[in-house]
């Protein structure tokens, strides 16, 4: 979760650090501290809150000096959000002093080892165990140190340690959380994500599960934990600033809804061919054949990346014409799942980095099942750990509401259904519709996107309601989910998202005056039925706010409110309806006054179970 960004050059690096924190509050965090390590001694201050309280704090205090440092946001798992137990964090003997994202599962046992041998702890982390199992492993290498500690854990880590006897020595290691290293010339500047790096250098070494990086002035050395020497894995971070940049937009969120169209123009460039009616995927082109003999697809991811799946569950039995079936990886894996032969299992994930995700993925294979991902960080872990994919391409996303990814995400799924259906019964002809359609969704969001204004109004309307409910059929199903999702995630509003033929089933009952309910209405083969459904709810006294297709003047006689999108085939309608909900949900947030792109509790790639 959250972030760590180290520096160790010939500039001082306080000044580095704060800007990459600021560069990583997108990741989610509740804390933030920095050590600092010059001929001076060693130096750490930490804050509760924004990055913004420690950077005051330094202030304060004149700056501290130093060209060798670390800096950490925290999401506290283990412990409360207090100074105390931010990060950094040191060891009582050795002069050790270390940051860490992720979650040491053997602390408990680990602390009351450290204890009986007169170790005093200041902090409830299992972090500061692991800063004092280095400290008690230490004998003049610090390299050697780290990997002898990380040796007894178990858990997931990235972790940067630096230690007072040893000053021109940063080391690094990694296991399920990431970590990358930016080579500059003469410095490096480690972080979690490249948004920390490339104001500095594209240039990265990335480390694998069980990499230590030991780094010093003159060079680097990558390791395992058992000290065997490791090839570093260079890579070209494809990323400018203006990408991760605001510009003229209020919020990341608004700036990744409005970037929608021009970032689907990139997920499709060069990946259709219109004469022949298929799709073409480099990431898939050597699978061709184990597709063919696929014969189920088991779609997974959490949040709104398992909305795209449940889309793409749907896609890959109506265009794939595959069975398949869509589910929540924190479940999957742990239901002891049987896999067939034949059985492809897609991780669909925008950072490729969240852990249920992840484990899923490595159950199904470890089964057997053919991997592939949806994912939209190059280079990410799930990226790495599947046997092929197909990358999203919309850019860095930044706000942790998730948007041009998830429309990212249903137009891949939309691909590789196509990609599979073309191989089985999907006619020449229906594969060039739909490539024609697909080719003209960027525009038609466009035209969604016009209607902000309107949007934000119809909002406003209803701005002190605490409760909502979100209804779809078949393919908007899943946007109901997403457009109730995106709401309480940022606007902390209640709000449920459910097939539009469940609320019968109980949730009926909370249907009182005025309640909001957002339907999604488009012209699909459903209809009729939810037009029933919104009857069942204007009968309870509910306000109806429909998302219609354009040209449909009936629904305004039943739905108080209507935002309309273009009309287009129904199997490609989430990649529409879901822009107006996205949009409701950051006009609430921003009308409420709250932090849209860093909402409360929440952590942009969720990297512990
Ligand atoms: C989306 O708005 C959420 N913040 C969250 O549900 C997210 O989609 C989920 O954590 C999965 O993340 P991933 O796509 O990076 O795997
Ligand atoms: N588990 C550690 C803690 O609670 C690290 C959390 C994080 O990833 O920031 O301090």
């Amino acid at each position: 979760m959250c972030g760590i960004v180290a520096y160790l050059g010939g500039r001082r690096c306080e000044p580095i650090l704060i800007e990459g924190l600021k560069r990583l509050e997108y990741r989610g965090y509740d804390s933030a501290g920095l050590a600092v390590l010059s001929p001076k001694g060693l130096r750490i201050e930490r804050a509760v809150g924004r990055v913004a309280n420690l950077e005051d704090k330094l202030e304060r205090l004149g700056g501290l000096d130093g060209a060798l440092g670390m800096a950490h946001t925290r999401w506290a798992t283990h412990g409360g959000v207090t100074e105390a137990n931010a990060h950094p964090h040191r060891d009582d003997r050795s002069g050790i002093c270390l940051v860490h994202n992720g979650i040491i599962e053997n602390y408990a046992a680990l602390r009351t080892y450290l204890e009986e041998k007169g170790h005093k702890f200041h902090s409830e982390t299992d972090t500061e165990v692991l800063a004092m199992l280095v400290g008690e492993l230490y004998e003049g290498d610090l390299e050697h140190a780290v990997q002898a500690a990380l040796r007894e854990v178990t858990g997931a880590y990235a972790i940067c340690v630096i230690c007072e006897k040893e000053p021109g020595v940063l080391v690094c290691a990694r296991k399920g959380s990431p970590l990358i290293v930016g080579v500059g010339s003469g410095e490096y500047v480690v972080a979690s994500d490249p948004s920390a790096i490339v104001a500095h250098t594209t240039q990265a070494v990335t480390l694998d599960d069980y990499n230590v990086v030991k780094i010093t002035r003159e060079g680097f050395r990558s390791s395992t934990i058992h000290d065997v020497d490791v090839t570093p894995k260079v890579m070209q971070l494809e990323l400018d600033l203006e990408q991760i940049e605001l510009g003229s937009y209020s919020h990341f969120m608004q700036k990744e809804i409005f970037e929608q169209p021009k970032a689907l123009r990139n997920t499709l460039r060069g990946r259709v061919d219109l004469d022949e009616g298929k799709v073409v995927l480099g990431g898939l082109s050597n699978f061709g054949k184990d597709l063919v003999r696929a014969r189920r697809v088991l779609l997974t991811g959490q949040g709104t990346a398992l909305h795209a799946a449940m889309i793409g569950r749907y896609l890959m039995e109506d265009v794939g014409k595959v069975p398949a079936t869509a589910e929540y990886a924190s479940e999957f894996r742990y239901r002891n799942p049987l896999i067939e032969e034949g059985t492809v299992v897609v991780a669909v994930s925008q950072s490729g980095e969240t852990a249920d995700t992840l484990a899923a993925l490595t159950e199904a294979k470890d089964r057997g099942a053919l991997a592939l991902g949806v994912v939209n960080v190059v280079g990410s872990t799930i990226s790495r750990e599947t046997d092929a994919g197909v990358y999203l391409r919309v850019g860095p996303e930044i706000g942790v509401a998730s948007t041009k990814a998830f429309t990212g995400q249903v137009m891949v799924l939309t691909l590789i259904s196509m990609f599979l259906g073309r191989r089985r019964s999907l006619s020449g002809e229906r594969g060039q519709m739909l490539i024609e359609e697909l080719q003209k969704l960027p525009d038609k969001i466009e035209r969604v996107l016009e209607q902000d204004r309107t949007i934000r109004r119809v909002t406003e309307r209803y701005i002190e309601r605490n409760n909502w409910l979100f209804l779809g059929r078949g393919y908007n199903y899943p946007v109901a989910m997403e457009g109730a999702l995106k709401l309480k995630e940022i606007s902390y509003i209640h709000a449920e998202g459910m097939p539009a033929a469940e609320m019968k089933h109980g949730p009926i009952a909370l249907i009182d005056q005025g309640m909001p309910a957002v339907f999604v209405a488009n012209k699909g083969p459903q209809y009729e039925k939810v037009m029933s459904n919104i009857a069942e709810v204007r009968a309870r006294g509910g306000h109806v706010i429909a998302v219609a297709t354009e040209g449909d003047e009936h629904i305004k006689t039943v739905a108080q409110d209507v935002l309309y999108v273009p009309d287009c085939p129904d199997c490609l309608s989430p990649i529409l309806t879901v822009v107006p909900l996205q949009l409701m949900a950051y006009h609430a947030a921003v009308l409420r006054g709250h932090d849209v792109d860093k909402p409360r509790n929440l952590a942009k790639s969720v990297t512990v179970e």
